[in-house]
């Protein structure tokens, strides 16, 4: 903090609500708005510009608003601290902070504009890799990955309702323990996979019954969850990322319909046309593909993916 911001220690500092800064500290600090925004005016790079005005004029906005105290911008900083240490090559912090800040997902939202009957897309995440077995039209993902069968079936079409053939499917997921492969101590793969549409846009493969799972929270994004009373938790669901040429990419889950945590997603990612009817099969019923799964019980869901067209 300024140095100069006199004798006041952060727990002297007074926290007086907006309404009662007077007209001439309302003068003061509005001035610095402006010459902070005036000092990006000569950046050549026009979206560049407006990104730092914007961001700019929307951080004093917040700090105005909520009259944040010395110690608490020191907090602040301590935080964004933290989440610079944890940072890895497979630890993103800052992307689990967009995230729970549903930063991640509104970004999702604006580049994902409503499109006719288009399959609505939610957050990536950061489980995916690009290497993921291929796998036959009816084929299993599981690899190995604990969890109950789960047949995955669907048609994928445009928005005029004409099908895809040959889309590109990439599907992956957390096993029954929550996790997902890139999280086991080996390097196995299991609960991922790539297919394509048949000829006539359809798709069909076994998987292994979603089940919830919390996100990293033993750093300081985690602590900032505890502090404000919230879950962890995701919401169970399976990963899809769909590509066709001349159709928008989408990248989604489906999440399972009964499950309690659909309300109260750490990430914002639940969309209610994504929550899908998984029909729970007792041990024998038979499959759809013929397979034995012996004395196990099964699950079956219906995805029918829409493509928007590729933005131009
Ligand atoms: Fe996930």
């Amino acid at each position: 903090m300024n140095a100069e911001a006199g004798t006041s220690t952060p727990e002297q500092t007074t926290t007086p609500a907006p309404q009662q800064v007077s007209v001439e500290q309302r003068a003061r600090e509005e001035e610095l708005v402006t010459r902070v925004v005036e000092s990006f005016a000569g950046a050549s790079d026009a979206r560049l510009r407006q990104l730092m005005q914007s961001l700019t004029r929307h951080l004093h906005a917040f700090l105005r608003e909520v009259r944040l105290t010395e110690s608490e911008w020191q907090k602040g900083i301590e935080f964004l601290t933290q989440a610079g240490h944890i940072t890895t090559d497979q630890r993103q912090e800052f992307i689990l902070l967009s995230d729970v800040l549903g930063a991640s997902m509104q970004t999702v939202a604006i580049n994902n504009e409503v499109y006719g009957k288009a399959t609505e897309a939610t957050v990536f995440g950061p489980f995916f890799t690009q290497d993921a077995p291929l796998i036959e039209i009816g084929g299993d993902i599981a690899g190995g990955a604990s969890g109950q069968p789960c047949w995955v079936e669907g048609t994928i079409s445009d928005t005029d309702g004409n099908p895809v053939p040959g889309a590109h499917i990439d599907v992956w997921e957390a096993d029954e323990d929550g996790f997902y492969d890139v999280q086991y101590e080996d390097t196995r793969t299991a609960a991922r996979g790539q297919l394509f549409a048949d000829d006539q846009g359809r798709y069909a493969f076994w998987a292994v019954t979603p089940t919830p799972y919390p996100i990293p929270h033993d750093g300081p994004v985690g602590r900032m969850l505890a502090a404000v009373g919230r879950s962890p938790m995701r919401a169970s669901h399976l990963h899809f990322m769909v590509t066709a040429q001349g159709r928008r990419t989408l990248v989604t889950h489906i999440f399972v319909r009964g499950d309690e945590r659909l309300t109260s997603d750490s990430v914002f990612g639940v969309k209610e046309s994504l929550v899908k009817d998984f029909e729970l099969n007792a041990p024998g019923t038979p499959t759809p593909d013929g397979r034995d799964l012996a004395d196990s019980a099964w699950s079956r869901v219906g995805f029918d993916i829409v493509l928007a067209p590729q933005p131009t």
